[in-house]
C-alpha cells in the first residue's frame, strides 16, 4: 500500500511553502465536485442526486461534494459514508486556519500537513483539534446541513 509521500509523488503533487499545487484536486483525487445547494437561514439543502456521478452512462457515488456558501470564507465538505450517513465538515484547518484539501478518504492541510478523517477527527499533527462539523439529516431526497 502506498504511503502519503509516495501518493503525492505519484500524482506529481508538490507543496511549496504552504501553497498546494492545484493538481492535488485535479489529478490525485477522483474529483472535487462543487454541489448545487439552496440555503434557508441555517439550513443548507443539497439534493441527494449531487452525490452521484454519471461517468459515461455509469452512475457512481461520489465520496464527497463541496458546498460553497455565498459570503463564507471556507467551504464545507460533505462526505457520504456507506451506512447512508453523512458528515459535513468546515474545511478550515484547526491548526492555523488554512483551507483543507479534501480527498476521497481523508483530508489534508496543504500548509503543515495535518490530516483528518472524513468524519473530521484529527489524525496527525500539528493540528490537535477535530474539525468543526455540522449536523446532517436526510429529508426526502435531500441532504440537509444544519449550520
Ligand atoms: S494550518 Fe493546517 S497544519 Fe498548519
Amino acid at each position: 500500500m502506498m504511503d502519503r509521500k509516495e501518493f503525492f509523488q505519484s500524482c506529481g503533487c508538490v507543496l511549496f511553502g504552504g501553497i498546494a499545487i492545484s493538481a492535488v484536486t485535479s489529478g490525485c483525487s477522483s474529483s472535487t465536485y462543487t454541489a448545487q445547494h439552496t440555503r434557508n437561514g441555517k439550513l443548507v439543502t443539497v439534493p441527494l442526486s449531487e452525490f452521484v456521478e454519471n461517468r459515461n452512462g455509469v452512475f457512481q457515488p461520489r465520496a464527497f461534494v463541496i458546498v460553497k456558501l455565498a459570503g463564507e470564507k471556507y467551504p464545507i465538505g460533505v462526505y457520504q459514508h456507506g451506512d447512508k450517513k453523512y458528515s459535513a465538515l468546515l474545511l478550515r484547518c484547526t491548526h492555523r486556519s488554512c483551507e483543507l484539501q479534501p480527498l476521497d478518504d481523508y483530508l489534508i492541510c496543504p500548509c503543515h500537513g495535518s490530516e483528518f478523517t472524513t468524519r473530521g477527527v484529527v489524525q496527525s499533527p500539528p493540528a490537535l483539534v477535530n474539525l468543526e462539523s455540522y449536523a446532517v439529516t436526510v429529508e426526502n431526497n435531500d441532504v440537509v446541513i444544519h449550520l
